[in-house]
């Protein structure tokens, strides 16, 4: 039998599409099994403020279809201190917390795991950010929205591209890694994609663009990660300025767009599954793990390798986006 019987859960770092859907069922899921759940605001900031809830089933009623989180979130200094992690125990088991969901990135797995070693508290991680970054699961919360988000907004900006003879330099998000960049590229059939994984992507767009430069503007589309090391749209538009001045080009950075809306049908049974089997990992006892989904199927990872290992870019998708132009 566990001994959990009151589980505190919020969301954390960047919000994610979806985020509302895994909060929705973990709170079922837990009601089922008779536990109690506590609905921690901002993240790390309201376990050290003390700002919770009791969340019933039909507080979680009406949001599955709705972005943000409901929770809020935070990127909380306080909590990368002792003193705050302290404060953060402290309030949480006055409240009679006994355990965690952690839905979030990399930043709030890190976060967790410190907090276990020091506080011995059990804990259970969803994957919920739009970058994907995150070994242990194919995709993370509010990837697939993302991307659809950034493919509907390149299939616009295409438009009037085309019009113009224009190149744009669409810029999106991901800090340290190009799946969205990738993605919405492949899909959105952009000529050339910028990525942070790779390191010789400058050089070949620039030959790229030097053979097609002759008369006719043939790269409508090129998408660069935020993250990639050039340091985005506008310092690669500086580079294709100078050296193959006869483009016309403009910058669009998609930027936070990409991280609101109404979660993708596949977000919203991703988050969902993940919501559910993340209670279940907390009664049969299995902590300090991401519940992630690969292949189909649900896995457990350490908090640590989620946040570190590497997790290749389908390589499929990468010739692709070479392949695939004019
Ligand atoms: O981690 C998700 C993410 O959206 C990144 O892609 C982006 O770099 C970052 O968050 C932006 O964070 P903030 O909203 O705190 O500026």
């Amino acid at each position: 039998m566990s001994e959990i019987k009151n589980i505190g859960i919020f969301t954390s770092g960047g919000d994610a599409p979806g985020m509302n859907a895994c909060i929705r069922a973990a709170v079922r899921t837990a009601h089922q099994c008779k536990i109690e759940v506590t609905g921690i605001y901002e993240g790390y900031d309201g376990l050290i403020n003390a700002k919770f809830n009791k969340l019933s089933p039909i507080d979680v009623s009406g949001i599955i279809h709705t972005g943000g989180t409901i929770l809020k979130s935070s990127r909380s200094e306080a909590f990368m201190t002792p003193e705050g992690r302290k404060k953060a125990y402290e309030n949480m088991k006055a409240q009679g917390i006994d355990a965690l969901i952690a839905i979030g990135g990399d930043g709030t797995f890190k976060g967790a795991e410190v907090f276990n070693q020091e506080f011995d508290v059990p804990i259970v991680g969803c994957p919920g950010t739009i970058d994907n970054n995150l070994f242990g699961t194919d995709y993370t919360i509010g990837f697939d929205t993302a991307c659809n988000t950034a493919v509907e907004a390149i299939d616009k900006i295409r438009d009037t591209a085309t019009s113009h003879n224009r190149m744009f330099l669409v810029e999106v998000m991901g800090k340290d890694a190009g799946y969205i960049a990738l993605h919405a590229c492949v899909a959105g059939g952009g000529e050339a994609v910028l990525l942070p994984e790779q390191l010789d992507d400058l050089p070949r767009l620039m030959r790229f663009l030097k053979e097609k430069s002759r008369g006719k503007i043939f790269a409508n589309i090129i998408v660069v990660a935020e993250g990639d090391e050039t340091g985005g749209a506008t310092e690669v538009e500086k580079l294709i300025n100078m050296g193959y001045p006869e483009y016309e080009t403009k910058v669009t950075v998609l930027g936070h767009l990409q991280r609101g809306g109404s979660p993708t049908c596949k977000d919203r049974l991703l988050s969902g599954k993940l919501g559910m089997f993340a209670v279940d990992a907390l009664l049969q006892g299995k902590f300090n793990v991401m519940v992630g989904e690969v292949h189909q199927k649900v896995k457990f990872t350490p908090f640590h390798e989620a946040g570190n290992k590497e997790k290749p870019l389908d390589p499929d998708l990468v010739r692709m986006s070479e392949t695939l132009v004019i």
